[in-house]
């Protein structure tokens, strides 16, 4: 895909670095940063993540019927869950943890060796398109790598240093993309549809994106991610901390972090490609004001040439087809350099049929 517009020249990019402002602001936020009306509370509804939205996905893989019915009615109203028992062990993810925080504590011209002009790939800060001028900037800095197929990514944009990162991150690729295929499997049991019929070995493609959000003097003024959806069909989130929220009905919910384990949210592929029976979740990062935060979200998505429609078992008289036919390149330059603000890249491609 073309580096969009929004991209600036290599020589700016250490001053826009979200770590380098933390570090230097003081209190006097960047006016792109700040939200001067603040923004939405939160709830913190525990029991909804230990009870109705904590899916087992042993239980899932080996058909418990109960936890089928559970993981559907996740993902049919919030499009979202937490997993457990999936199989990777919480020490290994501390781990990716560990390595990923020892990236960003690098120096700055250190990680900018890994900085490249495509904004999925390599390491800069978050792009939001700057041509809009109302766009906010997010508190956060970042690293893209291709997990699945590695070959389809930029292999320069893989740090070399800390000396064990692509070693622990080339081993959490293998337990993602496990999971990943559990996860289709499910989505399709759940559907009772073909248990192939959303797989990685067809176009299949794992991004995973590494982020770091500073801590930030401002937090009821500054969000580390806006409110957005994935281009994704669904994502896997590992974070070492709070600060994920998800919107359901207008309101805000707070996500806990539960030691091993992981937060999954369907995105506007899954959406697409489910005709609307599985929901791409709406959420949000806020800052903190003494912690910064660490996260590694895998998208599990298509590769950009694919044409994406809903699943043919899933359109039928009754539900005909509520999304246009499109390719998953025209929707992630649409993501980059046409939304403002409040619009998102899925209304473009909605189609008005009454739900009958
Ligand atoms: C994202 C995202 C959530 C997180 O990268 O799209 O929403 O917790 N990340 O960092
Ligand atoms: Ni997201």
């Amino acid at each position: 895909m073309a580096a969009p517009v929004c991209c600036l020249p290599n020589d700016d990019l250490a001053s826009r670095l979200v770590q380098k402002i933390a570090q230097t602001v003081q209190d006097k936020i960047p006016e792109q940063f700040l939200h001067k009306d603040g923004f939405p509370e939160s709830k913190d509804v525990a029991e909804l993540w230990t009870d109705s939205l904590l899916i087992d996905l042993s239980l899932l893989s080996s058909g418990d019927q109960d936890e089928i019915v559970k993981f559907r009615s996740a993902l049919s109203t919030w499009g979202c869950f937490l997993v457990k028992n999936h199989g990777i062990e919480g020490s290994f993810l501390e781990e990716v943890i560990e390595v990923s925080r020892k990236f960003f504590s690098l120096p700055f011209e250190e990680k900018m060796k890994y900085y490249t002009d495509d904004i999925f790939q390599g390491y800069d800060t978050d792009a939001v398109c700057q041509g809009l001028d109302q766009q906010k900037m997010n508190w956060n800095d970042r690293l893209f790598l291709t997990m699945y197929p590695k070959n389809k990514g930029n292999l320069k944009a893989w740090p070399e240093n800390p000396s064990n990162f692509r070693e622990i991150v080339d081993e959490y690729s293998k337990e993602i993309i496990n999971l990943a295929q559990g996860l289709y499997k499910a989505a399709a049991k759940s559907l009772n549809i073909k248990e192939d019929s959303f797989c990685l070995e067809k176009e299949g493609v794992i991004l995973s994106r590494f982020t770091l959000y500073p801590k930030c003097p401002r937090p009821k003024n500054v969000l580390g991610s806006k409110p957005h959806l994935d281009g994704s069909i669904f994502t896997i989130v590992l974070a070492d901390r709070e600060g994920l929220e998800v919107q359901k009905d207008g309101q805000w919910f707070k996500v806990p972090v539960i030691p091993g384990a992981l937060f999954v949210n369907f995105g506007d592929f899954g959406e697409v490609l489910t005709n609307g029976i599985y929901k791409s979740t709406m959420h949000r990062v806020v800052t903190n004001l003494t912690k910064d935060r660490l996260s590694v979200t895998a998208f599990c998505t298509m590769d950009a040439t694919e044409e994406l429609t809903p699943l043919t078992e899933l359109v039928t008289p009754n539900r005909p087809s509520l999304y246009k036919k499109f390719k998953v390149c025209e929707y992630k330059e649409g993501v980059c350099c046409k939304c403002g603000p409040g619009e998102n890249a899925i209304d473009a491609i909605k189609l008005e049929f009454p739900l009958l």
